[in-house]
């Protein structure tokens, strides 16, 4: 498709004419809490397969579907064990999402041949009400190219899909800025497969151990969760991680040599540590010093992360440097996204 991509608002009127879009098996991007999805009919394997298309998003990656009612799960699930309703009553709406075991009524295009289907309620007004105004299931991946940063504002969607989808509605900036936790619960313990918004010591205070899937600290092992395989959230840039107590020296020696031979420089600074390399490079000297938030409020450095690799590549940076944090809470999720983002390269200091 290469057709103009309508911008909807967040008013009724513009809601409805989105729905209808979706209804006749469009895709239109929408907001949530967490990042912008791409949304299609999920029980209408056609409106589907514009998803995949739009994206060019590798077919054996199952796809998240969105509900706005708790009502609307029983076409999609065959049983909801005991623990999944637990996290239902506590976290949804909300930044968690369930694989449970499905229906036939579930397309294989959305569950790319599986037998269980990912399900979750996003936590924003705009998505629920487009939901409900649609009256379907919507199928939804993050609404970026296959491989870019997720996005987390409508000019992120359309600097990735724009003339590739029906429209987007602009809804403002995603508040968490990671993706929902995908959480498998259809073993004796759950399991985590991609971490995200929903924290791993949250879900244990509720349904005790929690593990996670050891593909994901182990490059060599098959991931439960396909998309997790995928080169994700890249840069156009090479990004390296910089651990150790002596980071911010480690990163201006770096940045200097690169300087030396002619290289574009990018820094992702803690907002602790960003005056410190203000005060060394200033941009004139080709060095763009990004804060990504704070050490002490992760969820800052969730939010941004996507933004800040996009604003990079903005100003056409080659090589990025990133200060890494603490994986506790949300942390898990944000040294996930940064791991994969560099592509696992990381430098000691
Ligand atoms: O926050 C989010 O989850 C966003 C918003 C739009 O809701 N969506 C999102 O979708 O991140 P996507 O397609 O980018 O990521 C979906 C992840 C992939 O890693 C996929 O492999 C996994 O969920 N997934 C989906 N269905 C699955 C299933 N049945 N079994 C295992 N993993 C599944
Ligand atoms: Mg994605």
């Amino acid at each position: 498709m290469n057709r103009e991509t309508h911008v909807f608002h967040t008013n009724r009127e513009d809601l409805e004419r989105a729905a209808q879009l979706l209804r006749e098996g469009q895709t239109v991007a929408f907001p949530t809490e967490t990042v912008y999805g791409l949304g299609a009919n999920a029980l209408n394997p056609e409106a589907v397969k514009k998803i995949y298309e739009a994206k060019g998003r590798p077919s054996d990656n199952p796809l998240i579907v969105h509900i706005a009612r708790l009502e609307d799960i029983s076409q999609l699930v065959t049983h909801i064990p005991e623990k999944a309703k637990l996290c239902m009553e506590r976290f949804w709406p909300g930044p968690l999402t369930l694989i449970l075991p499905c229906t036939d009524r579930v397309p294989s295009a959305v569950t790319a041949g599986l037998d269980t289907v990912g399900i979750r309620m996003p936590d924003h007004e705009t998505a629920l009400q487009l939901i409900a105004l649609a009256g379907i299931p919507l199928a939804a991946p993050s609404a970026n190219s296959s491989g870019r940063p997720s996005p987390t504002t409508a000019a992120h969607v359309l600097e990735d899909l724009s003339g590739r989808i029906a429209g987007v509605v602009d809804g403002g900036a995603a508040g968490v800025g990671v993706e929902s936790t995908v959480l498998d619960v259809t073993g004796d313990k759950p399991m985590i497969l991609r971490p995200g918004g929903i924290t791993r010591e949250m879900l244990q205070e509720l349904l005790g151990p929690v593990g996670i899937d050891p593909a994901l600290s182990d490059a060599g092992i098959a991931p439960k969760s396909p998309g997790v395989k995928y080169t994700h959230y890249a840069p156009k840039g090479t990004m390296f991680l910089i651990e150790g107590e002596h980071d911010v020296d480690k990163i201006v020696e770096l940045a200097r040599a690169a300087r030396h031979d002619g290289k574009k420089v990018g820094i992702l600074a803690a907002a602790e540590d960003a005056d410190a390399f203000r005060s060394v490079f200033s941009e004139e000297e080709g060095a763009v010093i990004l804060e990504a938030g704070s050490r002490h409020d992760l969820s800052t450095v969730a939010s941004r992360l996507y933004d800040a690799i996009r604003t990079f590549d903005h100003h056409g940076v080659e090589l990025i440097y990133a200060q890494t944090y603490s994986e506790e809470g949300v942390g898990l999720a944000v040294m996930n996204r940064l791991r994969k983002a560099a592509g696992h390269r990381v430098i000691f200091s």
